[in-house]
């Protein structure tokens, strides 16, 4: 039960009994996804941070708030499945597309299309909750591959990261469904 009703009109109606089919995981409650608290945001590049919100190691993919304080980069890369976004704060766009995104814009990202996204400049630092579906392919400056980045790498960048901030490693598994 969350906060009780006072004299909201649904005050009476009662919770559902069987919540959870039997194999079901718990859902996923995280409060103040976009903390101001730099130790959750794992650097992803040398410019932008990702705080992982949950993660399917199953389905290759993740939820984050993308984040970066000043001016950032993820340089180019190609994505073979779709990409959700919201923007919480800040300004950022990708340097392929005509629009710049600012607070409460959201983009859909098809499946097989490149980008480069770019950080600008802002008042607040770029806050962008993201819905991820790997792999991302990093490509070179003629549009070739050049590496990939997939749900396993973005756990072991995080465990990694957990780990040296003192948050500990443990944590990122409970993002796990
Ligand atoms: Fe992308």
């Amino acid at each position: 039960m969350p906060e009780a009703a006072s004299n909201e009109f649904w005050r009476d109606i009662k919770p559902i009994e069987n919540v959870f089919k039997p194999d079901a995981k718990p859902e996923v409650y995280l409060p103040n996804a976009a903390t101001d608290d730099e130790r959750y945001y794992v650097p992803f590049t040398e410019t932008v941070s990702s705080r992982p919100l949950w993660i399917s190691p199953e389905r290759n993919m993740w939820c984050d708030i993308l984040m970066a304080k000043k001016a950032g980069l993820v340089n180019r890369h190609y994505h073979p499945h779709e990409v959700f976004a919201y923007t919480i704060s800040g300004k950022w766009g990708y340097l392929e597309h005509d629009w710049t995104a600012t607070a409460g814009d959201f983009v859909y990202e098809t499946p097989g299309e490149g980008h480069t996204l770019v950080a600008y400049e802002s008042d607040e630092p770029m806050r962008v909750h993201f819905k991820v579906t790997g792999p991302l392919i990093w490509l070179d400056e003629h549009g070739n591959s050049a590496g990939t980045f997939d749900v396993h790498d973005y756990i072991a960048l995080a465990r990694a990261h957990y780990d040296k901030v003192g948050i500990g490693a443990a944590y990122v598994d409970g993002l796990f469904r």
